[in-house]
Protein backbone atom coordinates (compact mmCIF):
# COMPACT_ATOMS: atom_id res chain seq x y z
CA UNK A 1 0.00 0.00 0.00
CA UNK A 2 2.07 3.18 -1.31
CA UNK A 3 0.70 6.29 0.06
CA UNK A 4 2.28 9.91 0.40
CA UNK A 5 2.83 8.87 3.78
CA UNK A 6 4.43 6.02 2.70
CA UNK A 7 6.70 7.66 0.03
CA UNK A 8 7.90 10.77 2.92
CA UNK A 9 8.77 8.50 5.80
CA UNK A 10 10.45 6.12 3.23
CA UNK A 11 8.42 3.11 4.75
CA UNK A 12 6.59 0.21 3.32
CA UNK A 13 3.26 0.27 5.25
CA UNK A 14 1.36 3.34 6.04
CA UNK A 15 1.07 2.43 9.78
CA UNK A 16 3.31 4.43 12.13
CA UNK A 17 3.04 3.39 16.35
CA UNK A 18 1.51 6.25 18.44
CA UNK A 19 4.68 7.34 20.64
CA UNK A 20 3.67 6.22 24.17
CA UNK A 21 5.87 6.88 27.16
CA UNK A 22 7.14 4.51 29.08
CA UNK A 23 5.97 1.40 26.48
CA UNK A 24 7.73 3.20 23.11
CA UNK A 25 11.33 1.97 24.02
CA UNK A 26 13.42 0.99 21.62
CA UNK A 27 12.56 -2.84 21.39
CA UNK A 28 9.06 -1.46 20.19
CA UNK A 29 10.42 1.18 18.42
CA UNK A 30 13.00 -1.01 16.29
CA UNK A 31 10.26 -3.85 16.18
CA UNK A 32 7.54 -1.81 14.40
CA UNK A 33 10.34 0.20 11.63
CA UNK A 34 11.71 -3.99 10.83
CA UNK A 35 8.12 -4.49 9.97
CA UNK A 36 7.90 -2.09 7.38
CA UNK A 37 6.29 0.49 9.63
CA UNK A 38 7.39 3.60 11.70
CA UNK A 39 8.19 3.62 14.93
CA UNK A 40 8.12 6.30 17.55
CA UNK A 41 9.98 6.68 20.75
CA UNK A 42 8.39 8.00 23.53
CA UNK A 43 10.98 10.59 24.60
CA UNK A 44 8.68 12.85 26.91
CA UNK A 45 10.28 12.21 30.20
CA UNK A 46 13.75 11.76 29.28
CA UNK A 47 16.57 13.71 30.09
CA UNK A 48 19.11 14.90 27.18
CA UNK A 49 21.55 12.06 28.21
CA UNK A 50 18.38 9.38 28.13
CA UNK A 51 17.36 10.23 25.15
CA UNK A 52 20.95 10.24 23.20
CA UNK A 53 21.12 6.53 25.00
CA UNK A 54 17.69 5.36 23.54
CA UNK A 55 18.26 6.75 20.55
CA UNK A 56 21.77 4.67 19.89
CA UNK A 57 19.79 1.67 20.88
CA UNK A 58 17.28 2.07 18.52
CA UNK A 59 19.86 2.69 15.42
CA UNK A 60 21.35 -0.61 16.67
CA UNK A 61 18.36 -2.36 16.29
CA UNK A 62 17.28 -1.16 13.02
CA UNK A 63 18.42 1.26 10.38
CA UNK A 64 14.95 1.95 9.31
CA UNK A 65 13.24 5.53 9.67
CA UNK A 66 12.24 5.42 13.08
CA UNK A 67 10.34 9.28 15.01
CA UNK A 68 11.09 10.49 18.59
CA UNK A 69 8.44 12.23 20.09
CA UNK A 70 8.84 15.20 23.01
CA UNK A 71 7.44 17.69 24.72
CA UNK A 72 7.48 21.30 23.12
CA UNK A 73 7.23 22.76 26.73
CA UNK A 74 10.37 20.65 27.87
CA UNK A 75 12.68 23.54 29.67
CA UNK A 76 15.69 21.23 27.98
CA UNK A 77 13.38 21.38 24.67
CA UNK A 78 16.90 23.13 23.06
CA UNK A 79 19.58 20.84 23.77
CA UNK A 80 17.22 17.74 23.16
CA UNK A 81 16.86 19.39 19.79
CA UNK A 82 20.51 19.58 19.40
CA UNK A 83 20.94 15.69 20.14
CA UNK A 84 17.74 14.62 17.61
CA UNK A 85 19.54 16.79 15.18
CA UNK A 86 23.13 15.66 16.03
CA UNK A 87 21.44 11.74 15.96
CA UNK A 88 20.27 12.55 12.36
CA UNK A 89 16.56 11.65 14.14
CA UNK A 90 14.22 10.97 10.51
CA UNK A 91 10.79 11.94 12.52
CA UNK A 92 10.56 14.61 14.80
CA UNK A 93 6.88 14.13 16.93
CA UNK A 94 5.25 15.88 19.22
CA UNK A 95 1.97 16.97 20.31
CA UNK A 96 0.58 20.28 22.08
CA UNK A 97 2.45 23.73 21.74
CA UNK A 98 3.62 25.70 19.19
CA UNK A 99 5.22 23.77 16.54
CA UNK A 100 6.75 26.69 14.58
CA UNK A 101 9.97 27.18 17.08
CA UNK A 102 10.50 23.12 16.01
CA UNK A 103 10.19 23.26 12.53
CA UNK A 104 12.05 25.96 12.07
CA UNK A 105 14.94 24.58 14.08
CA UNK A 106 14.93 21.25 12.65
CA UNK A 107 13.86 21.58 9.23
CA UNK A 108 16.83 22.54 7.14
CA UNK A 109 18.18 19.15 8.65
CA UNK A 110 15.42 17.33 7.00
CA UNK A 111 14.18 16.16 9.68
CA UNK A 112 10.51 15.64 8.83
CA UNK A 113 8.20 17.28 11.17
CA UNK A 114 4.60 15.30 12.07
CA UNK A 115 2.76 16.56 14.69
CA UNK A 116 -0.19 15.37 16.77
CA UNK A 117 -3.32 17.24 16.96
CA UNK A 118 -6.77 16.73 18.42
CA UNK A 119 -8.66 19.84 16.59
CA UNK A 120 -9.14 20.90 13.34
CA UNK A 121 -7.57 24.56 13.92
CA UNK A 122 -4.52 23.32 15.59
CA UNK A 123 -3.89 20.65 12.55
CA UNK A 124 -4.59 23.79 10.07
CA UNK A 125 -1.97 25.92 12.42
CA UNK A 126 0.58 23.07 12.28
CA UNK A 127 0.40 23.04 8.33
CA UNK A 128 0.80 26.69 8.22
CA UNK A 129 4.24 26.92 10.28
CA UNK A 130 5.79 24.23 7.71
CA UNK A 131 4.70 20.56 9.38
CA UNK A 132 5.58 17.69 6.43
CA UNK A 133 2.18 15.72 7.58
CA UNK A 134 0.21 15.66 10.92
CA UNK A 135 -1.27 12.60 13.02
CA UNK A 136 -5.15 13.85 13.92
CA UNK A 137 -5.96 11.90 16.98
CA UNK A 138 -9.78 11.42 18.09
CA UNK A 139 -11.34 11.49 21.21
CA UNK A 140 -11.23 7.65 21.55
CA UNK A 141 -7.56 7.60 21.25
CA UNK A 142 -5.59 6.71 23.94
CA UNK A 143 -3.50 9.68 26.11
CA UNK A 144 -3.72 12.95 25.63
CA UNK A 145 -6.84 13.19 23.81
CA UNK A 146 -9.04 15.93 22.45
CA UNK A 147 -12.86 15.99 22.01
CA UNK A 148 -14.20 15.20 18.60
CA UNK A 149 -14.28 11.81 17.44
CA UNK A 150 -11.99 10.50 14.69
CA UNK A 151 -14.92 9.74 12.39
CA UNK A 152 -15.70 13.73 12.09
CA UNK A 153 -12.28 15.18 13.14
CA UNK A 154 -10.18 13.46 10.05
CA UNK A 155 -12.79 13.76 6.96
CA UNK A 156 -12.31 17.48 8.56
CA UNK A 157 -8.77 18.15 8.25
CA UNK A 158 -8.25 15.88 5.15
CA UNK A 159 -10.65 18.60 3.72
CA UNK A 160 -8.73 21.60 4.42
CA UNK A 161 -5.14 20.36 4.70
CA UNK A 162 -2.77 20.23 1.54
CA UNK A 163 -0.30 17.54 3.28
CA UNK A 164 -1.09 14.27 4.30
CA UNK A 165 -2.86 13.21 7.32
CA UNK A 166 -2.50 10.20 9.61
CA UNK A 167 -5.58 9.23 11.49
CA UNK A 168 -5.14 8.36 15.39
CA UNK A 169 -7.82 6.85 17.74
CA UNK A 170 -9.29 4.24 17.81
CA UNK A 171 -7.93 1.71 15.19
CA UNK A 172 -7.01 -1.75 16.00
CA UNK A 173 -7.49 -4.03 12.67
CA UNK A 174 -7.67 -3.45 8.88
CA UNK A 175 -11.07 -2.64 9.28
CA UNK A 176 -10.38 0.64 10.92
CA UNK A 177 -7.36 1.25 8.74
CA UNK A 178 -10.14 1.38 5.78
CA UNK A 179 -12.29 3.56 7.21
CA UNK A 180 -9.53 5.89 8.24
CA UNK A 181 -8.52 5.77 4.35
CA UNK A 182 -11.72 6.45 3.27
CA UNK A 183 -12.36 9.82 5.52
CA UNK A 184 -8.61 11.30 3.77
CA UNK A 185 -6.23 9.81 5.91
CA UNK A 186 -3.20 8.71 4.07
CA UNK A 187 -1.74 6.84 6.98
CA UNK A 188 -2.77 5.68 10.59
CA UNK A 189 -1.41 5.61 13.89
CA UNK A 190 -1.94 3.40 16.50
CA UNK A 191 -0.65 3.43 20.15
CA UNK A 192 -2.98 0.97 22.53
CA UNK A 193 -2.92 -1.60 19.98
CA UNK A 194 0.65 -1.57 19.73
CA UNK A 195 1.07 -1.93 23.98
CA UNK A 196 -0.15 -5.57 23.39
CA UNK A 197 2.19 -7.06 20.82
CA UNK A 198 5.39 -9.26 21.79
CA UNK A 199 7.71 -7.07 21.49
CA UNK A 200 6.08 -4.21 23.73
CA UNK A 201 8.67 -4.01 26.83
CA UNK A 202 5.89 -3.86 29.72
CA UNK A 203 5.11 -6.55 32.20
CA UNK A 204 3.28 -9.80 30.06
CA UNK A 205 0.42 -9.14 32.71
CA UNK A 206 -0.43 -5.98 31.70
CA UNK A 207 -0.83 -7.30 28.56
CA UNK A 208 -3.60 -9.93 29.27
CA UNK A 209 -5.17 -6.61 31.94
CA UNK A 210 -5.89 -4.90 28.54
CA UNK A 211 -7.01 -7.47 26.45
CA UNK A 212 -9.70 -8.44 29.61
CA UNK A 213 -10.71 -4.20 29.43
CA UNK A 214 -13.92 -4.17 26.89
CA UNK A 215 -14.50 -0.59 25.12
CA UNK A 216 -16.76 0.89 27.66
CA UNK A 217 -13.78 0.93 30.59
CA UNK A 218 -11.98 3.33 29.70
CA UNK A 219 -12.94 7.13 30.95
CA UNK A 220 -11.06 10.86 30.82
CA UNK A 221 -9.76 12.26 33.56
CA UNK A 222 -9.41 16.10 33.53
CA UNK A 223 -6.69 17.86 35.64
CA UNK A 224 -8.01 21.04 35.52
CA UNK A 225 -5.31 22.08 33.62
CA UNK A 226 -6.63 20.96 30.31
CA UNK A 227 -4.53 18.01 30.15
CA UNK A 228 -7.10 15.76 29.53
CA UNK A 229 -6.21 11.87 29.25
CA UNK A 230 -7.78 8.71 28.24
CA UNK A 231 -7.28 5.90 30.63
CA UNK A 232 -8.58 2.75 31.79
CA UNK A 233 -10.74 3.43 34.97
CA UNK A 234 -9.39 1.72 37.91
CA UNK A 235 -8.63 3.33 41.50
CA UNK A 236 -6.28 5.91 40.25
CA UNK A 237 -8.48 7.46 37.49
CA UNK A 238 -11.53 7.35 40.23
CA UNK A 239 -9.10 9.28 42.53
CA UNK A 240 -8.47 11.89 39.96
CA UNK A 241 -12.15 11.86 38.61
CA UNK A 242 -13.18 12.56 42.50
CA UNK A 243 -10.81 15.44 43.10
CA UNK A 244 -11.74 17.15 39.93
CA UNK A 245 -15.37 16.95 41.18
CA UNK A 246 -14.46 18.27 44.30
CA UNK A 247 -12.65 21.27 42.49
CA UNK A 248 -9.45 19.94 44.61
CA UNK A 249 -6.40 22.48 43.66
CA UNK A 250 -5.48 22.11 39.93
CA UNK A 251 -1.62 21.83 41.40
CA UNK A 252 -2.29 19.17 43.82
CA UNK A 253 -4.23 17.02 41.15
CA UNK A 254 -0.86 17.26 39.17
CA UNK A 255 1.28 15.98 41.93
CA UNK A 256 -1.19 13.53 42.65
CA UNK A 257 -0.48 12.37 38.78
CA UNK A 258 2.95 12.65 38.87
CA UNK A 259 4.99 8.92 38.05
CA UNK A 260 1.78 7.12 37.91
CA UNK A 261 1.77 6.14 33.76
CA UNK A 262 5.49 4.72 35.14
CA UNK A 263 3.66 3.16 38.08
CA UNK A 264 1.56 1.31 35.76
CA UNK A 265 3.25 0.43 32.87
CA UNK A 266 7.00 -0.44 34.38
CA UNK A 267 6.24 -1.50 37.97
CA UNK A 268 2.93 -3.36 36.46
CA UNK A 269 0.68 -1.54 39.73
CA UNK A 270 -3.09 -2.07 38.04
CA UNK A 271 -4.68 -0.27 40.62
CA UNK A 272 -2.48 2.80 41.56
CA UNK A 273 -1.02 3.65 37.98
CA UNK A 274 -2.40 5.10 35.57
CA UNK A 275 -2.97 3.06 32.30
CA UNK A 276 -3.25 5.57 29.30
CA UNK A 277 -5.42 3.67 26.50
CA UNK A 278 -8.20 4.03 24.10
CA UNK A 279 -11.32 2.58 23.71
CA UNK A 280 -10.07 -0.01 21.06
CA UNK A 281 -8.82 -1.98 23.72
CA UNK A 282 -12.70 -3.29 23.26
CA UNK A 283 -10.81 -4.86 20.07
CA UNK A 284 -7.64 -6.18 21.36
CA UNK A 285 -7.68 -10.08 21.62
CA UNK A 286 -4.40 -11.32 21.44
CA UNK A 287 -0.67 -10.69 21.57
CA UNK A 288 1.16 -10.70 18.19
CA UNK A 289 4.41 -9.70 17.05
CA UNK A 290 4.76 -6.34 15.03
CA UNK A 291 5.58 -7.99 12.28
CA UNK A 292 2.58 -10.12 12.18
CA UNK A 293 0.23 -7.18 13.64
CA UNK A 294 1.13 -5.61 10.78
CA UNK A 295 0.54 -7.72 7.88
CA UNK A 296 -2.39 -8.90 9.32
CA UNK A 297 -3.38 -5.38 9.37
CA UNK A 298 -2.20 -5.07 5.54
CA UNK A 299 -4.19 -8.45 4.37
CA UNK A 300 -7.23 -7.42 5.92
CA UNK A 301 -7.56 -3.42 4.90
CA UNK A 302 -6.60 -4.83 0.92
CA UNK A 303 -9.49 -7.86 1.79
CA UNK A 304 -12.08 -5.24 3.34
CA UNK A 305 -11.39 -2.81 0.18
CA UNK A 306 -11.87 -5.87 -2.54
CA UNK A 307 -14.91 -7.00 -0.69
CA UNK A 308 -16.93 -3.72 -0.23
CA UNK A 309 -19.19 -3.94 -3.52
CA UNK A 310 -20.51 -7.51 -1.71
CA UNK A 311 -22.22 -5.48 0.79
CA UNK A 312 -24.97 -4.28 -1.64
CA UNK A 313 -27.64 -5.98 -2.85
CA UNK A 314 -28.03 -6.06 -6.79
CA UNK A 315 -31.32 -4.47 -8.02
CA UNK A 316 -34.32 -6.43 -8.41
C1 LIG B 1 0.26 4.49 27.13
C2 LIG B 1 0.18 5.66 26.19
C3 LIG B 1 1.12 6.68 26.29
C4 LIG B 1 1.09 7.76 25.39
N1 LIG B 1 2.06 8.72 25.47
C5 LIG B 1 2.13 9.69 24.52
C6 LIG B 1 3.21 10.62 24.51
O1 LIG B 1 4.11 10.57 25.37
N2 LIG B 1 3.25 11.56 23.52
C7 LIG B 1 2.27 11.63 22.56
O2 LIG B 1 2.34 12.50 21.68
N3 LIG B 1 1.22 10.77 22.54
C8 LIG B 1 1.13 9.79 23.49
N4 LIG B 1 0.10 8.89 23.46
C9 LIG B 1 -0.87 8.92 22.33
C10 LIG B 1 -0.46 7.93 21.22
O3 LIG B 1 0.72 8.35 20.60
C11 LIG B 1 -1.54 7.74 20.13
O4 LIG B 1 -1.77 8.99 19.49
C12 LIG B 1 -2.85 7.20 20.68
O5 LIG B 1 -2.61 6.08 21.48
C13 LIG B 1 -3.75 6.81 19.50
O6 LIG B 1 -4.97 6.28 19.92
P1 LIG B 1 -5.23 4.70 20.17
O7 LIG B 1 -4.75 4.45 21.54
O8 LIG B 1 -6.71 4.57 20.03
O9 LIG B 1 -4.48 3.94 19.13
C14 LIG B 1 0.07 7.84 24.39
C15 LIG B 1 -0.89 6.82 24.33
C16 LIG B 1 -0.85 5.74 25.21
C17 LIG B 1 -1.89 4.66 25.08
Amino acid sequence: MKTRITELLGIKHPIIQGAMSWVSFPPLVAAVSNAGGLGILGAAFMSPEELRENIRQIKDQTDKPFGVNFMPENPQLDLLLDIIIKEKVPVASYGKGNPHKIIERTRPYGIINMPTMGAVRHAVRAEQDGADAVIVQGTEGGGHTGFVATLVLLPLVASKLKIPVVAAGGIGDGRGMVAALSLGAEGVSMGSRFIVTREAPIPLSIKHYLIQRTEEDTVITDNLTGVRCRVIRNKFAESLLEMTKSKADPWEIMQHGVGKIRKAFVEGDLESGSFACGQVCGLIEDIPTCQELIERIVIEAEEVIGSMGEKFLSPK
